[in-house]
């Protein structure tokens, strides 16, 4: 099939790149040139792992092509629509989601499929419609809409494509859902994936599998505070309430909170939606809040430790990206744990496999007391302790003659305290 895309980021990169690797046609289109120059010549511009060989594959193949103009993307019956929906102070910033649909309107054939990948906020698709019908009314065209969210996960992304746990369709009409059916149909042939529901359903589908994920989180989390209380083990109730299938021992990881370009706005957006309906204030706005006293409560645990409350007193810190396999920095919690340190020691001496200093440096520039390092030995040689923010995997066997007589903060709970104690390492972990 000749298919689409608007938007190429982690969402529609990932999305026509395995759409072609599926044997389609794929045209992937983003208005910013630089990025299309450099993905026509099979550069990306962000960290996935498997995706950089995907494209460069399907361009060798001819399967997958690049532009920068809405009418060359406009060519194709199915459009996927990939545009960022930005947090815009509690609310997702529509701008160019709504510009993409108009350029559709403006430049595609007039029996166009629509297909929303974007996460909008409740009620869009139900606009779009709207405008859509008022405008195959006015210039007798047959423009149709469907909403099939994202449940990728960054890191994981072009492996979550190929192997889905579902495949959400939404759509109130037959012919849209076949087209889609048929594009899906080699991911749901050994079992059936597909789901399908109405337009808004899809919609909320969407927010609410994020919004009870991130729950999840803030759950555990919030437990881990009791578990401290109680000289309890967070990993013991994880697995004790884990190994219930109605519970599930995914996501109940304690840690010190979730980030990322999903949870955090999604989280917003559902709270928004809800103050439009008036409904009052429940588990959503908790999630959020809870996932802000966690970080606090851990940076509280570092600065009034005694180690950290010596004179000097410098820290390194293990891993910036908002989570291991990604370069993605967007409401990272490291960034916001040194952003709270940064006044309160000395000075902090940052490591991490493949975040952008440039761009680290840049999120961080009222500090001056920050410095960055190619090796996280070399960042800890400079230091008296480490936080451990971000769990890449480089970060879980240590030499601990390395860091000899250091304290470990271990934001992700990945280390083994008798262990390191034997070389007087002290780890201070969560929950534990
Ligand atoms: C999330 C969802 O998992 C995807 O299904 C969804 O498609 C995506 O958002 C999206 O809406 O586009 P992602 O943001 O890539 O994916 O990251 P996750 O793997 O979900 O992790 C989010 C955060 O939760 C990270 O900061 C991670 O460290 C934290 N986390 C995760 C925990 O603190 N504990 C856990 O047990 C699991």
């Amino acid at each position: 099939m000749k298919i689409s895309i608007i938007g190429s980021g982690y969402v529609g990169l990932v999305t026509g790149a395995c759409l072609a690797e599926l044997g389609n046609q794929v045209i992937c289109m983003d208005k910013n040139i630089t990025k299309i120059s450099q993905l026509a010549n099979g550069e990306i511009p962000f960290y996935e792992p498997q995706l950089q060989d995907l494209v460069k594959n399907n361009i060798a193949s001819k399967n997958l092509h690049f532009t920068n103009q809405f009418k060359d993307a406009c060519k194709n019956r199915v459009i996927f629509v990939c545009v960022d929906t930005p947090d815009n102070e509690g609310k997702p910033d529509l701008k160019n989601f709504n510009s993409c649909i108009r350029s559709i309107l403006k430049y595609g054939k007039t029996n166009t499929l629509i297909v929303t990948k974007s996460t909008i906020p409740l009620g869009t698709n139900s606009k779009v419609e709207t405008k859509l019908a008022r405008h195959n009314l006015k210039h007798k065209a047959n423009f149709k809409l469907a909403s099939n969210p994202e449940f990728l996960k960054e890191g994981s992304a072009v492996q979550d494509f190929f192997k889905p746990d579902r495949i959400i369709i939404g759509t109130n009409d037959n012919s849209s859902e076949n087209i889609l059916r048929k594009i899906y149909a080699p991911l749901s042939r050994n079992k059936n994936k597909i789901i399908k529901m109405s337009l808004s359903s899809a919609e909320l589908t969407k927010y609410a599998a994020n919004a009870f994920l991130a729950t999840k989180i803030s759950f555990i989390n919030e437990i881990s505070q009791l578990s401290e209380k109680t000289n309890s083990n967070i990993h013991d109730i994880r697995k004790g309430i884990g190994s219930d299938p109605r519970i599930g021992s995914n996501f109940i990881y304690a840690g010190i909170g979730f980030g990322g370009s999903c949870f955090p706005k999604d989280l917003k957006a559902l709270k928004y939606s809800k103050q439009k309906f008036n409904l009052q204030e429940g588990i959503i706005e908790k999630t959020i809040s809870n996932n802000e006293i966690q970080l606090n409560k851990f940076y509280k645990k570092i600065i009034n430790s005694d180690v950290t409350s010596a004179k000097n007193h410098r820290i390194a810190i293990w891993g910036l990206t908002f989570k291991p396999e990604t370069d993605d920095l967007r409401e990272s919690v490291s960034l916001k744990l040194i952003n709270k340190l940064a006044s309160k020691v000395h000075s902090l001496h940052l490591y991490d496999p493949m975040a952008d200093y440039k761009e680290v440096a840049n999120l961080l520039k009222a500090s001056k007391n920050i410095f960055y390092y190619d090796d996280k030995y070399k960042a800890a040689k400079a230091c008296h302790s480490i936080v451990l923010a971000t769990e890449w995997k480089e970060f879980w066997e240590l030499n601990a003659s390395l860091i000899k007589g250091m304290t470990i903060f271990d934001g992700r709970n990945i280390y083994d305290h008798s262990y390191y104690m034997k070389y007087k390492i002290n780890v201070v972990g969560i929950g534990l």
